[in-house]
């Protein structure tokens, strides 16, 4: 069973969707690849389940060749595709996910002796440590409360003065990595999902947290997951991560080079990637200030509430005849004028620029596939200021507006991980409304003759 095409719904209607059981499509997003090889080192929200990567993959792809992800995240798509013996490229405008996408992908070089002497060495720099470390705390990073209690602060400057002294780049960014990914566990900050202070949700503060342990632990986990990798990776495959906007992929990538297309944009649901890694953006020394986070906000996917709710109407970039897309911005646009721009025309801004954004994807998308090429690109469905927004069913047909073929919208996850994103953020309607999301794997094709 598939969920009904646009056409069919009513889409100011608030009952629930019906759950579809019919994909042929696994889980896009399960929990499994906490506890996978390489998969498990970064968490990142809305990240692909590898089984569901690497069915598509075989799916889709009955011999060796070029797999894109134009969203990267922290690798999933690459790490699959490299492991099935393609070529991956990827572009993620995060330089933390970057990073971390990047180490993963290298992983297959990293000589893991040498990672083992390295933790060897931090192990005794670390328990011998003392008196004032010479790392200091970024300077740019504000917030509320201290981020890290006095003493984990202490053990986090060691940290970062042994990382200086790591000669390797590729075992330093690794070390990177093990700290950036392990840094909110020790702080006194959470994700639920957005970042927020641990008191806000009722926890306990981090006094004190064996920190070079949890370094220890997960460079533990690395070295295994390496030897693994370098066991099963097909050593040909070659992959590139771009730490860039996929909308300038005409910089990077040539017209007509790629088989497959696998990914997730972020969702219609506000979710602030950029924001909810201040931490480690900052730590990391990608960004000293507040200017330096405005670009990423800009060029992301979507653009957030914030960068647009408060400028003139925004209008769709293309027509979409036979939709309710206008019909439903109009409507947005009308709700809640009374609160300005944190009524509906905030959000009907926000709206117009994340389909105008599918509109440049998609239309990308038509320039990078070679004729024939299949993109799955994995979306969900949203409900802004009570409105429920079918984004899977619009992208479709936007995509088909750029030339592409709509082969399929399949809903292989009917409740979606993340709805308090959405609650907390958005603000829609409270009401049932985690029942009404779903997870849908559009299914599109550059026509042989396109
Ligand atoms: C839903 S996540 C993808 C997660 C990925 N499938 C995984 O398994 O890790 C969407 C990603 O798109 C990135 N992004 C947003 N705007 C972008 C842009 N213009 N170009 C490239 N990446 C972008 C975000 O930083 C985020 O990491």
């Amino acid at each position: 069973m598939r969920l009904p095409r646009y056409e069919q719904l009513d889409l100011f209607e608030t009952e629930a969707l019906p759950p579809d059981n019919g994909s042929t499509f696994s889980d896009p997003a399960s929990a499994s690849n906490k506890s996978l090889p390489l998969h498990r080192w970064v968490p990142w929200i809305a990240g692909f389940s590898s089984e569901f990567v690497h069915d598509a993959l075989s799916r889709y792809l009955s011999r060796p060749g070029v797999v894109l992800d134009p969203f990267a995240g922290v690798g999933t798509t690459l790490i699959e595709a490299v492991l099935c013996g393609h070529d991956a490229v990827g572009f993620e405008i995060n330089p933390y996910a970057a990073l971390a996408c990047r180490v993963k992908v290298d992983a297959r070089r990293v000589a893991v002796d040498e990672l083992r002497s390295e933790m060897k060495r931090f192990h005794e720099f670390y328990s011998t440590a003392s008196g004032e470390p010479k790392s200091t705390p970024p300077e740019g990073f504000k917030t509320r409360a201290a981020f890290f209690s006095p003493q984990v602060l202490q053990k986090v400057l060691v940290l970062q003065d042994f990382i200086d002294t790591i000669q390797n780049p590729g075992l330093q960014d690794l070390f990177k990595v093990a700290f950036a990914s392990t840094m909110i566990q020790y702080s006194n900050y959470s994700y639920e999902p957005s970042l927020g202070r641990r008191v806000s949700a009722g926890k306990p503060e981090i006094q004190n947290f064996p920190v070079g342990e949890a370094i220890l632990h997960k460079l533990s986990e690395a070295a295994q997951d390496i030897a693994w990798f370098q066991a099963n990776a097909r050593s040909d495959a070659s992959a590139r991560v771009i730490n860039d906007s996929f909308f300038a992929f005409e910089d990077y990538l040539s017209s007509e080079s790629v088989d497959l297309v696998m990914t997730s944009p972020p969702y219609l649901n506000n979710y602030h990637y950029n924001r909810n890694t201040r931490p480690q953006l900052y730590w990391l020394g990608f960004v000293k200030g507040p200017e330096d986070l405005k670009p990423l906000e800009t060029a992301n996917f979507g653009k957030y509430w914030q960068t647009v709710r408060h400028l003139s109407p925004i209008d769709l970039d293309f027509d979409l005849p036979g939709t309710a897309l206008t019909d439903q911005l109009k409507v947005l646009r009308s709700l809640n004028t009374e609160k300005g721009i944190y009524g509906g025309s905030g959000w009907a801004n926000y709206a117009a620029s994340y389909f105008n954004d599918c509109y440049q994807f998609a239309q990308g998308l038509r320039q990078v596939l070679k004729a024939g090429g299949v993109a799955l690109v994995v979306v969900g469905n949203s409900i802004l200021q009570g409105i429920l927004i079918p984004t899977d069913q619009y992208f479709g047909k936007i995509a088909e507006r750029a030339g592409l073929e709509l082969v399929d919208i399949e809903i292989p996850r009917a409740v979606r991980v993340g709805n308090s994103i959405i609650q907390s953020d958005v603000r829609a309607a409270k009401a049932k409304q985690s029942h009404r999301l779903y997870e849908a794997v559009v299914v599109l094709r550059k026509r042989l003759s396109a």
